[in-house]
């Protein structure tokens, strides 16, 4: 484990986000406008049928009564490769002209790599173990019906192969969806446990960010706290009262923020709790906020130190309001407060409660750090073996 020396000034950074957001109650009316820019062949591509029992399905398939429209339904939460080869074959066969993904993370995901495998002679893993083989990509539109993992506004898809049990993200940016729809009130019908799992992916996205050892970046960081304290702020309410606007709308922004680059300029380096966390659900299937609830406080215990202790008691006091003027005392409490803040929300707090044994925990590990930055470019650089200590201590 070592930790990476802090730099002092904000990196050199370019940034273009291309989405057209457009946020708010009813907004979908500007769909058929909007999408028809795109083309009239329109692959629609949904979940396992949420959007079936909210309404959403009928008025989406109303506003597009003069556009023609091939469905991919059924994508499954930690979207398979399996369906992605499924929407490729449609999109070739009907010469789809462009995705409209009516969902969360999961279907945008699928979208996004089908756009770029439609473009593809060869097989769509290749694309995700090279994105450079990615030239080209049908455009993907979105209408958001789940807020967690900033996919509506960024250029990154994660996907599982199911015979290899890995899940890996593409990135690139011919996969920034054109147009995302995010309408708060659709946020309404999502079962408490979503938004809570939404939310501590939301709040990691940021820690992410956060925890890299750059200290010139103070607007980004103060940008990471903004959002972070959007969720601290919002995320019980909008599980106890799953129509007040205020929280769902303040959470869907926060989301959106959170992994759209924004949080990140002058900033870098490598994730350090996803790449755990997208093992054990390649793994076992679990639900990313959950796996990442489990995983986030011992990460943070184990990488506290003397040398990282002035960035964790930072985090302690202006996300959670911590007053305790020393540095290190205020850094242990902010992994309290991180563990409370998830006990709040009902989250499982070791992966047995989450249904991972431990009997595969080192094959884990030795993944983890394989397909990842985690032992080169993290925060605090960490091989197999402390990814193992971390893993055991959330058995
Ligand atoms: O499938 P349906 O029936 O639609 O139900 C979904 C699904 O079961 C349900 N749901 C969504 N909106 C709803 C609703 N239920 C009722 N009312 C609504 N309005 O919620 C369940 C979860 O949906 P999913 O799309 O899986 O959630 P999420 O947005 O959290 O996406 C998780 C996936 O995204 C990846 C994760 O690893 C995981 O595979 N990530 C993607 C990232 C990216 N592209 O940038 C970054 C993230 O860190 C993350 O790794
Ligand atoms: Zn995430």
């Amino acid at each position: 484990m070592t930790f990476w020396k802090e730099v002092e000034d904000m990196n050199n950074f370019a940034f273009h986000v291309p989405t057209d957001i457009r946020f708010g109650r009813d907004q979908i009316q500007c769909l058929p406008e909007e999408l028809g820019k795109l083309g009239k062949k329109i692959l629609l591509v949904y979940g396992g049928g949420s959007i079936r029992k909210t309404g959403l399905y009928d008025r989406i398939r109303s506003l597009l009564q003069d556009f023609e429209v091939y469905e991919l339904p059924g994508i499954e939460p930690n979207p398979k490769l399996s369906s992605v080869e499924k929407g490729r074959e449609i999109c070739r066969e009907k010469k789809i002209d462009a995705i409209l993904a009516v969902g969360g993370g999961s279907v945008i995901d699928a979208s996004k790599h089908i756009a770029a495998a439609a473009c593809y002679e060869g097989a769509p893993w290749d694309l995700v173990l090279d994105r450079s083989l990615v030239k080209d990509a049908l455009p993907v539109a979105v209408v958001l019906t789940i807020c967690a993992t900033g996919s509506e506004m960024n250029s990154g898809a994660v996907i599982t192969n199911e015979n290899t049990s890995e899940k890996l993200e593409i990135n690139t940016p011919l996969l920034y969806p054109r147009l995302s729809i995010c309408d708060p009130t659709y946020l309404y019908t999502l079962p408490a446990k979503q938004t809570a799992a939404g939310c501590v992916d939301i709040l990691s996205h940021a820690m992410e960010q956060y925890f890299q050892p750059n200290d010139g970046a103070y607007i980004t960081d103060a940008l990471s706290e903004a959002v972070m304290k959007t969720v601290v702020r919002y995320a019980k309410k909008a599980m106890e009262e799953p129509e007040d606007y205020e929280a769902r709308s303040n959470l869907m922004w926060a989301s959106t923020i959170g992994l759209n680059h924004l949080l990140t300029v002058g900033k870098g380096g490598a994730w350090s709790v996803h790449p755990m966390e997208h093992v054990v659900s390649a793994f076992y299937d679990i639900t990313h906020g959950v796996g990442l609830a489990i995983l986030t406080p011992a990460w943070m215990e184990y990488v506290l130190s003397e040398g990282t202790a002035h960035r964790f008691a930072r985090f302690a006091r202006e996300v959670f309001g911590v007053t305790e003027p020393d540095d290190m005392r205020a850094a242990c409490l902010s992994v309290e407060k991180v563990r409370d803040f998830n006990r709040s929300l009902g989250m499982p707090e070791h992966l047995l409660e989450a249904g991972v044994p431990d009997d595969r925990l080192e094959e884990m590990a030795s993944e983890a750090v394989r397909t990842s930055g985690l032992s080169t470019r993290a925060y605090v650089k960490l091989g197999k073996e402390d990814v193992l200590k971390i893993f055991a201590s959330c058995r």
